[in-house]
């Protein structure tokens, strides 16, 4: 079997309630259109998760989560434990997002035991890796991916529970995507990185998504670069008929 393709919209903190109930309404809206496509899933607000599961359940919409915490319970006020995303609905959860590292001072190690928490869970970890501006210039992308990998994806990885999002962190919400080529190379970096850790076949079919600025007018050329089998969008993915455009 070849590699099945993904395309997940990360809402980051947006959407309320109503905004679950328009995008469910519009998808609907596409009836018998949508009956080939596979691999759509959306990652809302962790508000969102449960009422999305309800509406999702007899179709081909997947639901996933932003985020977990490490420990399947216990004091930590304001965190979520994959198993609480997995008892809402949630297949997936993204971990390690460049905002998260960012913005929250996550390093691979805490990536790392997220993603054995998702493992632990049931739920695919969608990890997050790619480089700043600043080490593209440097000429440390490949670096930078490289230990990224290393560090934050579990032994045990497998095509099941295991996406891996390159997200350049200079392309997120800013309108600039690498060039094709540029992906390409990255892809290419990390299917082989993949491979010689999880086995040749394994590691082919480890679904790699590309994330950054995709919309429906650049979905086309980026989805059909090498080793790229899907998206991760982030902007593009509020609205129904955008997300759509891309996975279509
Ligand atoms: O997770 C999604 C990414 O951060 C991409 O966001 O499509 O708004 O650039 P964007």
């Amino acid at each position: 079997p070849g590699v099945r393709p993904l395309v997940a919209g990360n809402w980051k903190m947006n959407g309320l309630k109503a905004s679950a109930s328009e995008f469910r309404s519009m998808l609907d809206g596409y009836g018998e259109d949508l009956a080939d496509l596979t691999g759509l899933m959306v990652c809302p607000p962790a508000t969102l998760v449960l009422a999305f599961a309800q509406m999702s359940q007899d179709s081909r919409l997947s639901v996933g989560a932003q985020d977990c915490h490490a420990e399947p319970s216990g004091a930590h006020t304001g965190d979520l434990s994959a198993e609480m995303l997995a008892d809402s609905g949630a297949v997936a959860v993204i971990v390690g997002h460049s905002e998260r590292r960012q913005n929250h001072n996550e390093g691979d190690e805490e990536v790392h035991a997220k993603a054995s928490a998702a493992w632990r869970a049931g739920l695919t970890a969608i990890v997050c890796v790619g480089e700043t501006e600043y080490e593209r210039q440097e000429g440390e992308t490949l670096d930078r991916v490289g230990n990224q990998l290393a560090g934050s994806i579990p032994d045990g990885a497998t095509a099941d529970n295991l996406v891996v999002a390159y997200e350049p962190v200079w392309a997120i919400g800013t309108g600039n995507t690498p060039t094709a080529t540029d992906v390409a190379e990255v892809h290419r970096f990390i299917r082989t990185r993949l491979r010689e850790r999880f086995g040749a076949e394994e590691g082919g079919r480890i679904r790699i998504l590309y994330g950054g600025s995709v919309k429906p007018s650049n979905a086309e050329e980026l989805l059909g670069v090498d080793n790229v089998d899907g998206a991760l969008v982030g902007g593009a993915s509020l609205k129904a008929e955008d997300l759509l455009g891309i996975a279509m």
